[in-house]
C-alpha cells in the first residue's frame, strides 16, 4: 500500500492525487483520501474501489474537493476484499478521525471485540478501522496522547497517517516496519511511503525510525520516540531527477527501464573498479573477516532471490566457500544454521519487503554479519545492516523488476571477485579477465537490446500459448527461473522453470505436440548438453526457443525454431547479458495479450506485509 499525506496553504486533493499516481505500484486494488473541510469543520471521505483513476474521475481530479490539509491511501488488500468500504481512509464512528496504513495490525480481532464489547459499531473488515476506532476511543481531548496509548496496544507492522477534525492544523504519522518519510517543504509539509511521492515537491526528507511518531504542521515537522519524547530529525537531500520517475516517451515504465539497464550498469559496475581492482568505498568488510567467514547465505524474495540463486554459482566457484540461498520467508522459520562468523547478504531492490527485513533482524539476532545489496537508498534494510552496497540503478517503477535485477547481479558479482582476491581462491588472470569483461557488459547489453526486433517477432509467434516451460542448467537454470517469473508476473501465462537434467523425473510427461520450451544454452561448457536437451522435448512435439551466445548461435539455429542471441563473455557473466532477452520476450507477449504491464494484477512492488 502507499501513502501520502500534505499539509500546506494549497488544495491538498489534486496533491494526494499526484502523490497517490507516484505511488500506485505499491497497491493499486483501491485508492481514497481524507481532507478537513474548513467551511463544514468535518472530515470530507472519498474512496473508490479500483485503479485510482477511478477515484481521481470521481473527485474531478481534485478540483471537487476543498482543503489544505488531507491524507491519501492506495491500497494492496490483506485484510477484507477491495471494496469502497474497505479502502482507506478508515474513519472512527463519529467520522471524526481518519487513518490510512500500510502493513498488518495482527492483533485486530482482539481489539475489535474488546471495541465491540464497549458498543462501537464496525463498517468495514479491515484491521485498519480498529486503529480509527481505538483511537477515538481513548481520546479524550489530546489526540497525541490518544495515538500513544493505540501504539502500546496494538500489534504488527505499521505505516500509518492520521486526521482529526478537532486539529484541523496537523497530520500525525506513525511508523513500525513499514516505510514512511516525511518531507519538508516551505509553508508545507508532507509525509509518503517513498521519495518518488513528494520529490515534485521538496527534496528533502526525513527517514522515520521504527516506534517513531511525528506531528506535521505548516510550520515544521516534530518527531517524538516511544515514550512521546521529542527527538531531533536529520534531512537528507534527494538528489535524482523527477523525470527519473516519469516515462520519458516510453510507453511503459518496464521497457523503459529494460533500455535503462546499459547505463544502470555502468553506474553499479565503473566506478568499483579503480586500477583494475575492485574497490569499494567506505567498506567496512576488513580482510581478515573475510578470511574467517565460514559461509555465505543469500536471503531475498522474488527477483532478488533469482540474483542469489545466480550468485550462488558465481560465489561458489571464486570463492571455494559454501554458499546457501534462501527465500526470506523461509529463512525465519527454518532454524538456519547461522553464527558469528556467517556472511548474510541480503538483496532487496525496495530495501523494504517485509519478509526480507524480518530475515535481517533474525540473522542478526543470530550473530551473523549482515551486508545488504539494495537500491532505495536510505530504505529501512539499508539502514539496518552492517554494511550496504548500493545498486544505483535510480527509482524503478514497474512491479517487473529489470534494472533492479541486473544491477544487484552486477554488485553481487563484484563482491565474488573481491572476496576471491581477498581469499587468493581465483587466478590473478581469470580475475582481470573477469573485471574488464564486466566493464564491457553495458556496451554487450547495447548490442542485445538493439535485436529487440527479433524477440517481438517471437513473441508474436508464440504469445498465444497457455503454458510455457523454461530450461537450463546451472547459470542458465538459475537464469531461467528469472526469465520464467517475468513471463509469468507479467503475461499471465503459467509457466515454470526446471534444471533441463530434472525434465526427464517428471515435467516431460506435460511436453506434448506445440509447448513451447524456452531452452537456455548459453553456457559453454554444457552446450553440449543443453542440445541434448533440445533434441529431446523436440522429440515429443514441442516447439523451442533458445538462447545462446554469438559463438553456439548457428549450431543452436539447426535444431530449434526460433534463437536469441547474445555476445560471448566470461561464462560466470552470461546471466547479466541473457536475462535482457528474457525481459524482452515477457515484455512483447505481455504487450501482445494487452495486459496492464506496469500494474500487473494482484501484484506490488513493494511488499511490506507478511
Ligand atoms: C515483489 C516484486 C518483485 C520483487 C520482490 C522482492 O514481489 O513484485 O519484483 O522481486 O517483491 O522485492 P525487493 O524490493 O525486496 O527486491
Amino acid at each position: 500500500c502507499g501513502i501520502v499525506g500534505y499539509i500546506g496553504k494549497e488544495q491538498a486533493a489534486p496533491i494526494l492525487l499526484e502523490g497517490l499516481s507516484r505511488l500506485e505500484y505499491r497497491g493499486y486494488d483501491s485508492a481514497g483520501m481524507a481532507v478537513y473541510d474548513q467551511d463544514r469543520d468535518t472530515l470530507s471521505v472519498h474512496k473508490a474501489k479500483g485503479r485510482l483513476k477511478v477515484l481521481a474521475d470521481q473527485l474531478q481530479n481534485g478540483a471537487a474537493v476543498k482543503g489544505t490539509v488531507g491524507i491519501g491511501h492506495t491500497r494492496w488488500a490483506t485484510h477484507g476484499a477491495p471494496s469502497d468500504v474497505n479502502s482507506h481512509p478508515q474513519v472512527s464512528q463519529s467520522g471524526k478521525i481518519a487513518v490510512v496504513h500500510n502493513g498488518i495490525i495482527e492483533n485486530y480481532g482482539e481489539l475489535k471485540s474488546f471495541l465491540m464489547g464497549k458498543g462501537v459499531s464496525f463498517l468495514s473488515d479491515t484491521d485498519t478501522e480498529v486503529v480509527a476506532q481505538l483511537i477515538e476511543y481513548f481520546y479524550q481531548g489530546d489526540l497525541l496522547k490518544a495515538v500513544g496509548q493505540v501504539l502500546h496496544r496494538i500489534q504488527g507492522a505499521y505505516a500509518l497517517g492520521i486526521l482529526c477534525a478537532d486539529y484541523p492544523d496537523q497530520i500525525i504519522a506513525v511508523r513500525k516496519d513499514s516505510p514512511l518519510i516525511l518531507g519538508y517543504g516551505d509553508g508545507c509539509n508532507f509525509l509518503a511511503s517513498d521519495v518518488t511521492a513528494i520529490i515534485k515537491h521538496t527534496r528533502r526528507v526525513g527517514y522515520m525510525e521504527d516506534g517513531e511518531l511525528a506531528v506535521l504542521t505548516r510550520e515544521g515537522i516534530q518527531c517524538y520516540d516511544r515514550l512521546l519524547e521529542p527527538v531531533d530529525k536529520e534531512i537528507s537531500y534527494v538528489d535524482w531527477e523527477i523525470d527519473a520517475a516519469e516515462k520519458g516517451g516510453y510507453e511503459h515504465f518496464m521497457f523503459k527501464e529494460i533500455m535503462e539497464q546499459p547505463q544502470a550498469l555502468r553506474r553499479a559496475i565503473l566506478p568499483r573498479i579503480r586500477e583494475g581492482e575492485v574497490c569499494f568505498e567506505d567498506f567496512g568488510l576488513s580482510q581478515d573477516y573475510v578470511r574467517a567467514m565460514s559461509k555465505v547465505y543469500i536471503v531475498a524474495c522474488g527477483s532478488s532471490y533469482h540474483v542469489g540463486m545466480v550468485g550462488k554459482y558465481v560465489l561458489e566457484r571464486l570463492t571455494r566457500r559454501p554458499v546457501e540461498v534462501a527465500l526470506a520467508s523461509e529463512f525465519r522459520y527454518m532454524d538456519p544454521i547461522v553464527d558469528g562468523s556467517t556472511l548474510v547478504v541480503v538483496i532487496s531492490q525496495s530495501g523494504e519487503t517485509l519478509d526480507t527485513m524480518a530475515a535481517l533482524r533474525e540473522a542478526k539476532r543470530l550473530g551473523a554479519k549482515v551486508l545488504s545489496i539494495v537500491n532505495v537508498v536510505g530504505s529501512s534494510i539499508a539502514r539496518e545492516s552492517d554494511e550496504v552496497l548500493y545498486t544505483w540503478a535510480g527509482p524503478e517503477i514497474a512491479v517487473a523488476t529489470t534494472k533492479g535485477y541486473s544491477t544487484q547481479l552486477a554488485v553481487l558479482d563484484l563482491l565474488a571477485l573481491w572476496f576471491a582476491r581477498v581469499l587468493g581462491t581465483v587466478a590473478p588472470e581469470e580475475y582481470h579477465t573477469i573485471l574488464d569483461e564486466m566493464t564491457r557488459l553495458p556496451d554487450k547489453m547495447e548490442r542485445v537490446l538493439a535485436e529487440r526486433d527479433s524477440i517481438q517477432y517471437f513473441a508474436s509467434h508464440w504469445f498465444n500459448h497457455n503454458s510455457i516451460f523454461f530450461m537450463g542448467r546451472n547459470l542458465d537454470y538459475a537464469l531461467g527461473l528469472e526469465g520464467s517469473l517475468k513471463l509469468k508476473e507479467i503475461s499471465y501465462i503459467h509457466s515454470e522453470a526446471y534444471a533441463s537434467g530434472e525434465l526427464k523425473h517428471g515435467t516431460i510427461s506435460l511436453v506434448e505436440e506445440g509447448t513451447l520450451v524456452v531452452a537456455l544454452g548459453t553456457y559453454d561448457r554444457l552446450f553440449e548438453k543443453a542440445m541434448s536437451n533440445v533434441v529431446e522435448v523436440k522429440a515429443r512435439g514441442a516447439d523451442v526457443l533458445a538462447l545462446t551466445t554469438e559463438s553456439h548461435s548457428g549450431e543452436m539455429e539447426k535444431t530449434a525454431d526460433g534463437v536469441m542471441t547474445i555476445p560471448d563473455t566470461h561464462e560466470l557473466l552470461l546471466p547479466s547479458l541473457g536475462v535482457v532477452p528474457l525481459q524482452l520476450f515477457a515484455y512483447y507477449v505481455a504487450l501482445m495479450r494487452g495486459c496492464d504491464i506496469d500494474k500487473p494484477r494482484n501484484l506490488a512492488k513493494s511488499v511490506t506485509v507478511e
